[in-house]
């Protein structure tokens, strides 16, 4: 249905009223505004979306040794959602974007959107962004460089307005991430692109101000590089192909979107994309993919707690190479129904080989979950980080844990142990704060997670996710005195973590 059916109210809330630039200390906040004809109160727990001093000296407090029973719904796709976000730039009407997780990178790509004067409304999982008026084209320094997926914008902002300055996002805790491809594809499509004090300046010469079709290879199957030109070449004049395009079930979603909204895209979860670039796209109501690293987070914890529970919705296709990995190693996963599965309780779990791979192959975003499971399972297993070069750190953290894993370059041998047991340990980064969170439920005893502002950034509420399955897992805020009540094998202290 077209959003021009749900109209928006006649005076939006300032941009920044909802998408704060600045810093509360407070990890609620509450905004009253007219939606759709009703006055609503939207309120939202999350924490704001520049790490607050709170957020980083929060701590998880797992019992560990508890196995889960249930049901989790599983949110909407992180990396589809912010690219999503970005894709709204290209279309000068409203778009209603449906099935949005709550999450501090969301926010903090809100954000983004926001400083360059764009509407945007939420309301629960719905989020309305209107980008009918771009009032700069600078994207601001100190968001950028906290969020990767912001640099994924600069395509659509060139595209709509001829003109583009981004800071560079910089490396990060898992490699140097550069974007150079992002630069030579959007060079390849006419732009004049400089990059000076680490700002990425862009602009199309000529009248028209847009950008021009072209013939592009990519040297790797980059993700974002795909996404950014993709939206780019959505408002270009003619035809751009792209080869050698990342074919993820979120660059498929984000491709989707942009149809959704009229552009012309075909090719979409293949290797080449061709798009014939339109003058203009339409608003749109579009409900985004299930996140599939979620879906995989959940499998692995009923796997390493030897649980049986059920999860939706999914879409079973996105995860079979995550399934796979999980029967060779010994773990039965049955459809309920197509977009519902179970987990069942294993048996015996075995060493298992792993290689991370762009999509078909073993996602990099699994990787670290699936070393805490491979250090309990019966054997040797191999893990060898293909994607990015540096994403092995949470290996030392799991030793904490009792794991045996040795780490050479981007290999990590993982020696199964019969039991982990709980320590304090520190995410180093999104996946590794998950992998740690897992291990946690696995460990004998307690096991103390710090560094939750990775956590939070990628997954919406996983503690509490894990708490409605049963787990005995506990946020300790910093006014909480921390660890009083909570000794292991206390009855008193798994009263205190399960509530
Ligand atoms: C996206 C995902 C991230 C996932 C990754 C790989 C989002 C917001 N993030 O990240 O969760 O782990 O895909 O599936 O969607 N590279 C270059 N030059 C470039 C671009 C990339 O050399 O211009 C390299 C990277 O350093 C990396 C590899 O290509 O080694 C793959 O990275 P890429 O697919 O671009 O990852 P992202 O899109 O950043």
């Amino acid at each position: 249905m077209p959003i021009a059916h749900c109209p928006l109210p006649l005076k939006l809330p300032r941009p920044n009223e909802i998408f704060p630039v600045e810093s509360k200390p407070t990890l609620i906040f509450k905004l009253v505004f007219c939606f759709g004809g009703r006055l609503i109160k939207p309120s939202c727990s999350l924490p704001d979306a520049k790490s607050s001093p709170a957020v980083d000296s929060s701590v998880l407090q797992i019992q560990g040794g508890h196995p889960l029973q249930g049901h989790v719904k599983i949110s909407g796709a992180k990396n589809s959602a912010l690219v999503i976000m970005a894709g709204a730039l290209l279309c000068s009407g409203d778009c209603r974007i449906r099935n949005v997780p709550s999450l501090a990178d969301v926010k903090r790509m809100g954000q983004v959107l926001s400083a360059l004067g764009v509407q945007l409304q939420q309301h629960g999982d719905i989020l309305d962004i209107n980008a009918s008026e771009i009032r700069t084209s600078k994207a601001p320094y100190e968001l950028v460089t906290q969020l990767r997926a912001s640099f994924f914008a600069i395509g659509a902002i060139l595209a709509r307005l001829g003109v583009a300055h981004m800071p560079l996002p910089g490396g990060c805790a898992i490699g140097a991430r550069p974007v150079d491809l992002h630069v030579r594809g959007l060079q390849a499509m006419g732009a004049e692109v400089q990059i000076e004090h680490g700002i990425c300046h862009a602009y199309v010469p000529g009248k028209s101000g847009r950008l021009k079709g072209a013939k592009i290879y990519l040297d790797i199957a980059s993700v974002g590089a795909t996404e950014n030109l993709m939206m780019a070449a959505t408002l270009a004049e003619g035809e751009t192909i792209i080869e050698n395009a990342a074919r993820e079930p979120e660059v498929v979603d984000l491709a989707n979107f942009c149809i959704a909204m009229g552009a012309k895209i075909k090719g979409a979860g293949t290797s080449t994309l061709i798009i014939d670039g339109v003058p203009k796209l339409h608003s749109t109501d579009y409900t985004i993919i299930p996140d599939r690293i979620e879906a995989g987070t959940f499998l692995v914890a009923g796997a390493i707690t030897r649980s049986e529970f059920s999860l939706s919705p999914v879409v079973p296709d996105h995860l079979v190479p995550i399934i796979a990995k999980l029967r060779d190693i010994g773990v039965s996963i049955i459809e309920d129904s197509p977009n519902c599965l179970r987990i069942q309780r294993a048996e015996i779990l075995k060493a298992a080989d792993i290689e991370t791979l762009p999509y078909p192959g073993f996602p990099t975003d699994m990787q670290a979950p699936f070393m805490s499971l491979l250090s309990i399972a019966e054997g040797d297993s191999l893990i060898n980080e293909s994607v990015f070069e540096n994403r092995l750190r949470h290996a030392s953290e799991l030793n904490r844990l009792g794991a045996d894993i040795r780490v050479k370059g981007n290999t990590a041998f993982v020696k199964g142990v019969p039991l982990l047991s709980g320590a304090p340990v520190l995410a180093t980064d999104l996946r590794a704060a998950a992998a740690l969170v897992l291990a946690g439920l696995a460990a004998q005893g307690k096991t103390t997670i710090q560094g939750l502002r990775h956590l939070d950034r990628g997954y919406d509420q996983l503690d509490k996710k894990l708490q409605q399955l049963g787990a005995k897992i506990l946020r300790v805020e910093p006014q909480t005195p921390v660890d009083k009540d909570f000794v292991p094998n206390s009855t008193d202290a798994e009263q205190s973590i399960s509530t």
